[in-house]
């Protein structure tokens, strides 16, 4: 973005502050985005607009709400937009979680709209908005400003109005629904609006980039150009364009191979129980029910009444993250997972041997890689999900014995993964559980021919690769729009 002011804007930050026994401690969410976007910042010195969430966050930030970040090499500012209560409940846990959410991963019947979710939501877009717009008053030529998914939908048309010459960019990580589905959402119009005022919108996957389309060409009278994937609206022309998010597949290699899992794999194994004789089985995500954990132990459990011989040998490590904890179907999907496996070892288990060992302990990155290793199956079986880099970091950590992914084909990433991985219907138990026996079943060869496979995917396809990407297809609309002005 030449030298032009950089900003990221998303819900989340990149580092969080807190107090323990009275020390400042900064957290680092994990998470691939904001790892592979925080070294770009600190190339750009631009400025990372987020909602300030931490404990401690208003004791470190300036007049302006801004903390430098990196805390040990301080090269860009960190700006903090404050939430009150209310927004919390409106904006996040309403609008964002409790509307969009369920309506972008087909689950209308989830969708609770609430006026003052909506109220809320406009609100804290609208901070955003002010966030962005001050953090790049002064600074040389326009922005090129840069929103993160689906909590921001509304703000960039503001930044728009103000900016008009600004670059907007914005990336939904999460599905698009087709037009029938997105249209139960009543604030459709005013979404797309605010989508609209951005000169790039992308998406993981060509199909939702489709949908999209079709939404703006159905929900507002945009005019939309399937053959470029651009929609004008409002005298302003939206590329349209997919860019499948990836992993840093290098790190994940090296962190799978690294001390700290080996000893992390020890540890575990012995404090569990699993014999190094087992075959392993593993399923890392957070308790959401977008990621089909009740109903892939259901074939798990199919698989075991089925297949007597597999009791005692199939162990399936089940890591679960809480999370959106306090709204109602997250709180309910915790009390079925724990329901689940509970009833699953009391009908299998034997003093010898648990079925499903499950945590939701925090797990340090390397404990994960080691379990992504050890594993015979990776099972990534959403019901729906936009991406899931959770099956490209199983597939970069098959450093050694290569284990097999078992992949839902509602997920984003069977586009890139499906031909290499084992398909499942996450719905469909029994297929499901035949599928685990295949998975199984598949000789040596066969999972190192299917792995290094994955494995090119994964690593040509990296987080790096879609920066790029991202940012070629930015410079080339601004070419095209500077050669006709
Ligand atoms: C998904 C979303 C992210 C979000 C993450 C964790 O991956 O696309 O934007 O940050 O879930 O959810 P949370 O609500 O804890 O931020």
């Amino acid at each position: 973005c030449d030298d032009r002011e950089l900003v990221v804007a998303s819900n989340r930050e990149p580092y969080s502050h807190a107090r323990e026994d009275g020390e400042l401690t900064v957290d680092r969410p994990a998470g691939g985005l904001t790892a592979a976007l925080d070294p770009v910042m600190q190339a750009a010195e631009g400025t990372w607009v987020a909602w300030g969430d931490g404990d401690a966050d208003r004791e470190v930030v300036g007049p302006d709400d801004a903390v430098a970040v990196p805390p040990e090499d301080p090269s860009y500012d960190l700006r903090r937009v404050w939430l009150t209560d209310e927004q919390v409940e409106g904006y996040y846990r309403g609008y964002s979680n409790r509307v969009l959410w369920p309506v972008c991963h087909l689950d209308i019947a989830k969708m609770t709209p609430r006026e003052e979710f909506w109220r809320e939501y406009r609100e804290t877009n609208a901070d955003f908005a002010d966030a962005i717009l001050d953090s790049t008053d002064g600074a040389d030529g326009d922005p090129v400003v840069w929103f993160q998914d689906y909590h921001l939908s509304l703000a960039p048309r503001t930044v728009r109005e103000a900016r008009p010459d600004a670059f907007l960019a914005h990336f939904w990580h999460i599905p698009w629904p087709s037009w029938d589905v997105f249209r139960a959402c009543p604030q459709y119009e005013a979404l797309l609006d605010g989508l609209l005022a951005n000169d790039l919108v992308g998406f993981h996957t060509e199909e939702y980039c489709r949908n999209f389309l079709d939404c703006a060409d159905a929900g507002t009278d945009a005019r939309v150009d399937r053959s470029s994937g651009s929609v004008s609206y409002r005298g302003h022309r939206t590329f349209v364009r997919s860019f499948p998010l990836g992993i840093d597949a290098a790190r994940q290699a090296d962190l799978a191979e690294s001390d700290a899992a080996d000893e992390w794999w020890a540890q575990f194994r012995e404090a569990r129980g699993i014999d190094p004789s087992e075959t392993v089985a593993v399923g890392v995500e957070r308790l959401d029910y977008t990621k089909g954990i009740p109903e892939r132990l259901a074939a798990l459990e199919r698989f075991w009444e089925e297949n007597p011989e597999w009791r005692g040998d199939l162990t399936y490590v089940q890591k679960g993250t809480e999370s959106r904890s306090g709204i109602a179907a997250y709180d309910a999907l915790q009390d079925r997972v724990a329901d689940a496996v509970e009833r699953i070892n009391d009908r299998f288990g034997t003093d010898e041997w648990t079925p499903v060992v499950y945590t939701t302990d925090h797990l340090p990155e390397a404990g994960i890689a080691a379990l992504y290793r050890e594993a015979d199956l990776g099972l990534v079986t959403p019901v729906r999900d936009g991406m899931n880099l959770v099956a490209k970091e199983f597939a970069a950590a098959q450093t050694r014995d290569p284990g097999v992914l078992v992949l839902s084909e509602l997920a984003g990433a069977t586009e890139q993964l499906g031909e290499e991985s084992v398909l499942v219907h996450p719905y469909d138990t029994a297929g499901f559980a035949d599928a685990i026996g295949e998975a199984l079943s598949l000789s040596r060869a066969e999972r190192r021919q299917r792995t290094a496979d994955l494995q090119r995917a994964v690593h040509a396809e990296d987080v790096y690769d879609w920066l790029e990407s991202t940012f070629e297809t930015a410079a080339a609309i601004e070419r095209g729009r500077r050669s006709v002005r």
